[in-house]
């Protein structure tokens, strides 16, 4: 069975000074179409860093990155580039939309860095809004939004190439906790709906047992539950 993502042995430090400060060693992931994952650890233990190699933002200093059996060529941005935006779905901690569209247009212009928008997508666009209870917002600009409904529309716009793979960064830090995890269980929901994998940071461990397999980052390396760090 191909997996949709199999990471292996990604070591990644950042030059600091005459220094060099180490924040991965040796994380490995495999993950099947469909599956969740969770990723948890300390701040600055290097959770952003490993997603942004997932997703191919960064290049790791030793390991590899293969999705459907084709290993990820870092040097090639081109290609990086085509694969994140048909198969990636990135919500980041801050939603980045841009704030000159409504929230519909900033779904829609996922779509517009890959093709064409039809009137199907706009359908879709609408469809998920609703789904994220957004229906009434739909041409709200993000400034005219509240912090909930913004990320909500980040969420939005990484489902709507119905992306393979969602990785999302602690979407829902910066909420109040319940209305935090609310939203987290909706992510869950929308992924499994879409038939998307999802790999979430998240400091909430309720949200984080959601998930099919909860990861802990520890000293640079990736322990399972099954099998926690010393
Ligand atoms: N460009 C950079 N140059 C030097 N050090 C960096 C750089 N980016 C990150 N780091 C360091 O790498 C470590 C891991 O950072 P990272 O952002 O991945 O942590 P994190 O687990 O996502 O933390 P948080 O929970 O606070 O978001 C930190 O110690 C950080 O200071
Ligand atoms: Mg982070």
């Amino acid at each position: 069975m191909d997996l949709l993502l199999d990471v292996r042995d990604l070591d990644k430090s950042y030059p600091r000074g005459g220094a060099t400060v180490e924040v991965l060693r040796g994380c490995s992931l495999e993950l099947a179409a469909g599956a969740s994952v969770a990723v948890m650890g300390a701040s600055g233990s290097g959770k952003s860093t490993f997603l942004n190699l997932l997703g191919g933002l960064d290049h790791p200093d030793r390991g590899e990155v293969r999705t459907d059996g084709r290993v990820l060529d870092f040097d090639d941005r081109r290609a990086l580039t085509a694969w994140r935006a048909g198969s990636i779905g990135f919500v980041f901690q801050f939603h980045f939309l841009l704030p000159d569209f409504t929230a519909r247009e900033n779904l829609l212009l996922a779509v517009r860095t890959v093709r064409d928008v039809t009137d199907d997508d706009r359908q879709r666009a609408d469809a998920i809004l609703d789904e994220l209870g957004l229906g009434p917002r739909a041409e709200h600009l993000p400034g005219e939004l509240s912090g909930g409904e913004q990320q909500r529309v980040a969420v939005g716009r990484a489902l709507m190439n119905r992306p393979r793979l969602v990785l999302a960064d602690e979407p829902f830090g910066n909420l109040d906790q319940d209305i935090g995890s609310r939203l987290g269980e909706l992510l869950f929901e929308l992924c499994r709906r879409e038939g998307a994998s999802l790999v979430l940071v998240t400091h909430d461990p309720v949200l984080a047992g959601r998930a099919d397999r909860v990861l802990h980052l520890v000293d640079g390396r990736l322990a399972s539950d099954a099998a926690p760090a010393e």
